[in-house]
């Protein structure tokens, strides 16, 4: 609720300065280049951002840090005719100067906790220069691996998604979103985004309502629960509709079924883009369009400020509108603290004190626990020290491709690189040989044979290939995700020599991958891990600590699969995996399956699940089953596991997955460990969207795993009845 005092400031705004409060654009000074501003600094697109901001034609500036400059423009908009505060924001994505793993790879630690805690670090990083509201957490569900903004997000399981969704809302909101030390979240992009056809970044969207519910949607619903109070329309048409213009989706499902009463912002110009869509005829129309649907703040289109006003005038846009959008901004704003304070950030104690170190404490820990092995034949991982290492690849040595994409504020020239991390494990005397063979796209001269000299010298090579940072993020979609050809030639020789090989990959999505790094002795997913990203992986292969996370993303056998999720429906037509018969669901010569699936990930550990128990294998109505299992570890070495319960309805009104992911929780065994892992299974688990668009339950059968993956073959299962 609005106090009277602000309310009273609706009465007195022209639709001039209505328009301008929902006017949203770059700050003329971004990235980390307002972060070093000199107090003198001064030109004249800054001036006139200024001006705009004293005349009260914006709302606040985003993609800019650093008290100086915001200082500035937030005493521009106390000289306002009304005074009323300006926002800043900004694309804090993963990290602020202290740059954490990239979502997908922090969502594959199955940690909501550790994402909560990283979100808290990056927002009191970020608000101490003055940033009131970031862009994130991204969590579109993705299951296309071609689509480069999968590494902004939260891999392709709802219940992960959720998870990972709120812990990050939280983390970035703290105690409250009006305190020094927090940032708005504001959860994207609404909605559908990462369903785009052919993985290609703002393609067309045509998913059912089912799937849009059942799918897209509840991580937005978890992370308003979790307290989110703005969200960002996304770029993308959603069956004909553009998101952006979308009334049925921002205000009959969001305001209307939801009750949301926060702030709808769009994506960058995505208001003028409805003309490109054919959605708008012209920019007016947009304008119109847009906010009649329930955008309530244009990012830069400047659609808003130039036709809201005249719209208002002809009756076209009923005023009543143009308030109610004036006053979710003007709440936005009073829930910041901005009316209290407008420099709450800017001078803030933290604001006033020396730039902090980097949390590198909490980097490596993070980086360490997103850190996936996909194999590990003959356990050749951990590493000795006194071996003779070849440590080879583009990604071997230097200060590039670590923090990854989305990081405005962060840099790779704080992060440590592989070859710097490797170096000062094995210490003096270190037998460590590196070359980088190949670039990331193309041949050196001379670059393979380097490798295979080096590869011969060793006991074992440290291959490290992969995507540079530059092949994900925003219209960074890839046709073959795979690696590039020049790397898989550098794989080919360096393995040809027999030694063995530990592939670390780089890698913001699931690749498809073949041939020698497939077949390497040991495979390390590691995306990028951010400003520990050497220091981790080093930590991994020498045996510091243990690989504890599990893919969040399926990674396909063949990159024409795309796009592969394990919780697919059955088909009329399955194929038992691996058989290939004819006339069923594969592909020529490959099983619908995944080579390594969502969940996989091994530890130093041996793991073994055990006694699966389903009480009286009945779930009443209003009960609840208790699923339990037994898991060991029979190895020699401490392992952590990600113990996943999932759940199969065999017929329901509507079809539903082969596995849905139920559960999971992370279990810390040391050698010769056995733990009883237990479920709590209700109704609440086992709903979907039924025949008439509404959330259902029906009696029936249902089968149940406790797994170490999505798609383990031989982990317990048993069924239960729903009664
Ligand atoms: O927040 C981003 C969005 O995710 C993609 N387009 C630009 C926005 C602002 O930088």
């Amino acid at each position: 609720k609005l106090p009277r005092s602000i309310e009273r400031l609706v009465g007195q705004m022209t639709p001039e300065e209505k328009a301008g409060q929902l006017n949203f654009v770059t700050s003329a000074i971004a990235g980390p280049a307002a972060l070093r501003i000199n107090p003198e600094f001064s030109n004249r697109s800054s001036e006139q951002q200024l001006e705009m901001i004293r005349s009260g034609q914006l709302t606040g500036i985003f993609n800019a840090a650093g008290t100086e400059w915001l200082g500035r423009a937030q005493r521009a908009a106390l000289e306002s005719r009304l005074k009323i505060p300006a926002m800043f924001a900004a694309d804090v994505i993963h990290g602020f100067r202290t740059v954490f793993p990239v979502p997908l790879g922090e969502s594959a630690s199955f940690e909501p906790d550790l994402a909560e805690r990283t979100a808290r670090r990056t927002a009191i990083e970020a608000a101490a220069t003055g940033i009131d509201w970031t862009f994130a957490p991204m969590i579109d569900v993705s299951r296309d691996a071609r689509w480069g903004r999968t590494v902004e997000g939260v891999g392709e399981d709802v219940l992960l998604a959720k998870r990972m969704a709120s812990a990050r809302v939280r983390g970035f909101q703290g105690e409250g979103v009006n305190r020094p030390d927090t940032m708005l979240a504001c959860p994207k992009h609404f909605a559908g985004y990462g369903a785009a056809e052919g993985g290609l970044d703002y393609n067309t969207v045509d998913v059912s309502q089912r799937t849009l519910r059942e799918v897209h949607l509840p991580p937005f619903q978890a992370a308003f629960e979790a307290g989110a109070v703005s969200t960002m329309a996304a770029f993308n048409e959603l069956s004909g509709i553009p998101a952006t213009a979308n009334r049925w989706l921002l205000s009959d499902v969001l305001r209307g079924e939801w009750d949301f009463d926060g702030v709808v912002v769009s994506d960058y110009t995505a208001i003028a883009e409805l003309i490109a869509h054919g959605f708008a005829a012209d920019e007016r129309e947009a304008a119109k369009r847009a906010f009649m649907a329930g955008v309530d703040i244009d990012m830069q289109s400047g659609l808003y400020l130039s036709h809201l006003p005249e719209l208002v005038r002809s009756g076209e846009v009923p005023m009543a509108r143009l308030d109610q959008a004036v006053r979710r901004v003007l709440l936005l704003k009073h829930r910041l603290g901005l009316f209290d304070d407008p420099f709450v950030r800017i001078n803030s104690p933290a604001a006033s004190r020396p730039v902090p170190p980097l949390d590198r404490a909490l980097a490596r820990e993070a980086a360490q626990r997103s850190i996936v092995m996909l194999k590990n034949e003959g356990d050749v991982l951990p590493l000795g020290k006194d071996r003779r290492i070849a440590l080879i690849g583009p990604f071997a040595e230097g200060h590039r491709d670590l923090v990854g994409p989305w990081t405005l504020f962060g840099t790779d020239a704080d992060a440590v690189d592989l070859a710097t991390a490797v170096r000062a494990a094995v210490g003096e005397g270190a037998q460590v040989t590196v070359t980088a063979g190949s670039k990331a796209e193309d041949a050196i001269d001379g670059g393979i044979e380097a490798a295979v000299a080096a590869a011969r010298a060793a006991d074992v090579v440290v291959l490290a290939i992969g995507e540079p940072a530059m092949f994900s993020g925003e219209a960074a979609s890839r046709a073959e995700p795979k690696i590039p050809a020049a790397q898989q030639a550098l794989a080919e020789a360096v393995a040809a020599t027999g030694k063995p090989v530990v592939v670390v990959l780089k890698n913001g999505r699931a690749l498809a991958l073949e041939g020698a790094v497939v077949d390497a002795s040991a495979i390390l997913v590691t995306w990028f891990l951010g400003t520990e990203s050497g220091t981790a992986i080093a930590d991994i292969l020498f045996g510091e600590t243990g690989p504890s996370a599990r893919l969040p993303v399926s990674f396909p056998r063949n990159a024409g699969q795309a796009p592969y999720y394990y919780d697919h429906k059955s088909t009329g037509r399955p194929d038992p995996v691996g058989r290939l018969s004819g006339f069923k669901a594969h592909y020529q010569g490959i099983p619908n399956s995944a080579l390594f699936p969502f969940g996989h990930g091994l530890t130093y550990g041996k793991i073994a699940y055990s006694n699966l128990s389903v009480g009286n294998a009945k779930l009443e109505s209003g009960g609840s089953l208790t699923v339990s299992a037994t898991v060991t570890n029979s190895g020699t070495r401490d392992a952590e596991e990600v113990v996943q319960l999932y759940v199969h309805d065999r017929a329901a009104s509507v079809t539903r997955p082969v596995r849905e992911l139920k559960d999971f929780r992370k279990v810390r065994l040391a050698p010769g460990q056995s733990e009883t892992v237990q479920f709590t299974l209700t109704r609440a688990d086992l709903t979907f969207v039924g025949d008439g668009m509404e959330w259902t339950v029906e009696p029936g059968t249902f089968d149940v795993w406790i797994a170490p993956s999505a798609e383990s073959a031989d982990a317990p299962h048993a069924t239960f009845e729903l009664v």
